[in-house]
């Protein structure tokens, strides 16, 4: 798995420092070769090793053989970065044993081809980086604490997550918004961030990262403090410790309590 990781992210890296051809899926949803090259190298090493196995992939949906086990795959997650030149994006895989149910998984890797970082988790075994075993940071307060979030391109899932934005970057040392929900996961996972959180992710883009804050000791729940499921919707991750903090945030957000208003940038102006 890590290898298919490592082949799928050296392949990136080719089209990242190449001409790129960027194509456009939907209304607002860039897609490049790249994404649909690496998604083919993931299938084709996944059926010579595991012919057997399912796969759901951003690219080419979901290859059902009725197996019991399902990898879930983001060939290229940070597409709009990667297509900019911006260098975050990574290739993200998990894979889920469905049988006996519940379905768990068991194993997931997500790789950093800009800067050779390759994190991954095995279910009760712990998280790694580089082989080396990591944790979640050890930060107790919501006001001490360095968030990561993460905003849809235009158009697809509107949501209301600028209000959470503006509001927990008043109340933490502040909100980062890189451009790839994988990497943010890890970087929860890795202690580089203490929480994240994302409206309306797919199930390749945490798949592998959930896991990874898990084994790293983290929490990942819905926003309501409820258990995760790949098709929540909501994700929040931290590293446990401030987590009741934030579910106490998100309730009082959505209520609408306590919101600090944000300033008219017309009365700025003045
Ligand atoms: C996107 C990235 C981004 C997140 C978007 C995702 P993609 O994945 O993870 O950080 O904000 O919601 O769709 O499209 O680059 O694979
Ligand atoms: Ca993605
Ligand atoms: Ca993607």
């Amino acid at each position: 798995m890590w290898a298919i990781a490592r082949e799928a992210g050296a392949l990136l890296m080719h089209h990242f420092h190449h001409r790129l051809k960027i194509e456009y899926k939907g209304e607002a949803d860039l897609v490049t070769a790249a994404d649909r090259a690496s998604e083919k190298l993931i299938r084709e090493r996944i059926r010579e090793n595991w012919p057997e196995h399912d796969v759901l992939g951003e690219e080419q949906g979901l290859s059902d053989r009725g197996s019991e086990y399902r990898w879930y795959v983001d060939p290229l997650d940070g597409t709009t970065n990667f297509a900019h030149g911006f260098p975050v994006f990574c290739v993200s895989m998990a894979v889920e044993r469905r049988v006996p149910a519940p379905a768990q998984r068991i194993a997931g890797v997500v790789y950093d081809p800009t800067r050779d970082e390759l994190f991954s988790a095995e279910l009760g075994k712990g998280a790694h980086l580089n082989g080396e075993k990591i944790h979640v940071s050890k930060t107790e307060t919501l006001k001490e604490s360095l968030l990561g979030t993460g905003f849809p391109s235009h158009k697809r899932h509107k949501n209301p997550n600028i209000y959470f934005y503006y509001q927990l970057t008043l109340h933490s040392h502040g909100v980062r918004r890189a451009g790839s929900a994988a990497l943010d996961l890890c970087s929860v996972a890795g202690g580089r961030f203490d929480g994240f959180w994302e409206f309306n992710l797919n199930p390749w883009d945490t798949a592998a990262g959930a896991l990874i804050v898990e084994e790293a000791g983290g929490k990942v729940t819905r926003f309501d403090g409820s258990p995760f499921e790949l098709n929540s919707k909501e994700t929040l991750a931290s590293n446990g410790l401030i987590h009741a903090e934030l579910v106490r945030e998100f309730a009082d957000i959505f209520a609408g309590r306590g919101l600090e208003e944000l300033p008219d940038p017309s009365q700025y102006e003045r």
